[in-house]
């Protein structure tokens, strides 16, 4: 067999220059497409993440007869085919490397009247999927997992869903998003009570489509019976994306670039909070909402960064930024403490481990704790790091070749095409010295 990967080499040092545009919300994107096919009514979205995740939700979609075509240049029209109107799928779904494919749309399969099962790649067939079926089965959902827990999963659908209180063990928007996507098809009312903050985008987009969403503090709830109405879609460019930007603006002395038309939903704003205590010089212009979610033009200059002990509380807001805050907390002055974390340990890979291992590896002492790490700033030399097929390690380390001394290399990078498609040449015209390399 043939085992093809893609590598990053990226010479050290340059700085970020230029007005960029991220690619597509990858939250809002996957909502886009679920909500739309459950519509009555054709959606227009313009902005949509062209990634495999959210083309994977797509090709469920399209597989459940809903006929979605190719996005192009972003933009999709969906034809709803309305709340009872998806169709039995004649193969399992395969959603490749997407947890919130797979965990969103288990709360949908639970509560149609066909069943399906759904699987994934090797990193997804690793992820705990008990945190949704566990409250999906109070629910009076059927759905088998492995014995672990994991993938593939097995929905038994025609079962008679009531609706729960439910509160969460975790802060999880997938879970959330689950329950309340359940909910639709649940006898009487869902509320689903959060911990901490979490995104709140199936929220926001629910409103849109037109069906009531309550929320009383930490507790949020929906009622059957309501109906999603068609309507137009703006998707913002990905902070989580814009994420690896902004570091590198801060990190690479004499940088300043402006990111266009950014997400600056609070609930995903923990990476600017987290970085301005750490010194970075972050000015947000243009504010504005699109279709519910407010928007700005995000500026960064080059500022000196020191160690910070991460409030317990941005955590979940900033909950997909913490590889590229590590860099950033590798080029501070002083210690960096993260705790309360734990669930980094069970993203697309163990990214406590992954990254201390990667820090390492370029000489800056990290220490990985069981619910986060102990960052000593420090110069970074050059190396080889393992993103074990995860993007985010991938792009990570891509933007530390900006402060380190010597070339890193960065092995398994093919699935930045999950969430950034086109960031090899982003990073290359913003001023990143990157080339690509697959093997086969
Ligand atoms: C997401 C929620 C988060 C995040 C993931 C996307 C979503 O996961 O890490 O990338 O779109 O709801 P958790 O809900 O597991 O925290």
């Amino acid at each position: 067999m043939n085992i093809s990967t893609t590598q990053f080499i990226v010479n050290p040092g340059g700085k970020l220059h230029g007005t960029l545009r991220m690619p597509g919300d990858k939250s809002i994107s996957h909502r886009a497409i679920m909500l739309g096919a459950l519509a009555e009514g054709t959606t227009q979205v313009k902005g949509f993440l062209e990634g495999e995740d959210t083309l994977a939700t797509l090709a469920a979609f399209r597989a459940m007869g809903v006929s979605i075509d190719r996005p192009t240049h972003g933009q999709v029209t969906i034809p709803g085919v309305g709340l009872h109107g998806l169709q039995v799928p004649s193969k399992p779904l395969y959603l490749g490397n997407s947890g919130t494919s797979m965990r969103l749309l288990s709360g949908l399969m639970a509560g149609q009247a066909f069943s399906v099962e759904m699987g994934g790649d090797a990193s997804l067939s690793r992820r705990p999927m008990r945190r949704v079926t566990e409250p999906l089965t109070l629910m009076g959902a059927r759905i088998e997992t492995t014995e672990q827990g994991t993938p593939p999963l097995k929905i038994h659908g025609g079962q008679r869903l009531q609706g729960i209180n439910y509160t969460m063990p975790i802060a999880s928007a997938q879970l959330k998003s689950c329950l309340f996507l359940a909910g639709l098809y649940a006898e009487g009312t869902t509320c689903v009570t959060e911990p901490a903050p979490t995104r709140d985008h199936t929220e926001r987009m629910l409103a849109g489509f037109g069906y009531t969403v309550k929320r009383e503090g930490q507790r949020i709830c929906l009622q059957r019976g309501g109906k999603l109405q068609a309507m137009s879609i703006d998707v913002p460019a990905d902070i989580s994306s814009a994420a690896f930007f902004m570091v590198g603006a801060s990190i690479a002395q004499g940088s300043d670039i402006l990111l266009k038309h950014v997400g600056i939903n609070p609930t995903r704003t923990g990476v600017i909070n987290i970085l301005r205590q750490m010194g970075a010089d972050i000015r947000l212009h243009n504010q504005r909402d699109v279709g519910g979610e407010p928007v700005a033009d995000i500026r960064v200059c080059a500022s000196p960064l020191h160690g910070i002990k991460i409030p317990q509380e941005q955590v979940p807001l900033a909950i997909d930024e913490f590889p590229v805050i590590f860099i950033a907390a590798a080029c501070a002055e002083g210690k960096t403490v993260l705790t309360g974390a734990q669930e980094l340990r069970v993203k697309e890979s163990d990214r406590i481990q992954v990254m201390a291992d990667g820090l390492q590896a370029v000489g800056i002492e990290a220490e990985p704790t069981p619910e986060g790490m102990v960052i000593q700033g420090g110069q970074m030399h050059g190396g080889i790091i393992n993103s074990h097929g995860d993007h985010r390690i991938a792009m990570a380390f891509t933007i530390a070749a900006l402060r380190a001394k010597e070339t890193i290399t960065i092995r398994d990078c093919a699935n930045v095409a999950t969430s950034f498609p086109n960031f090899v040449d982003l990073a290359q015209v913003a001023g990143i010295d990157i080339n690509l390399k697959s093997q086969v």
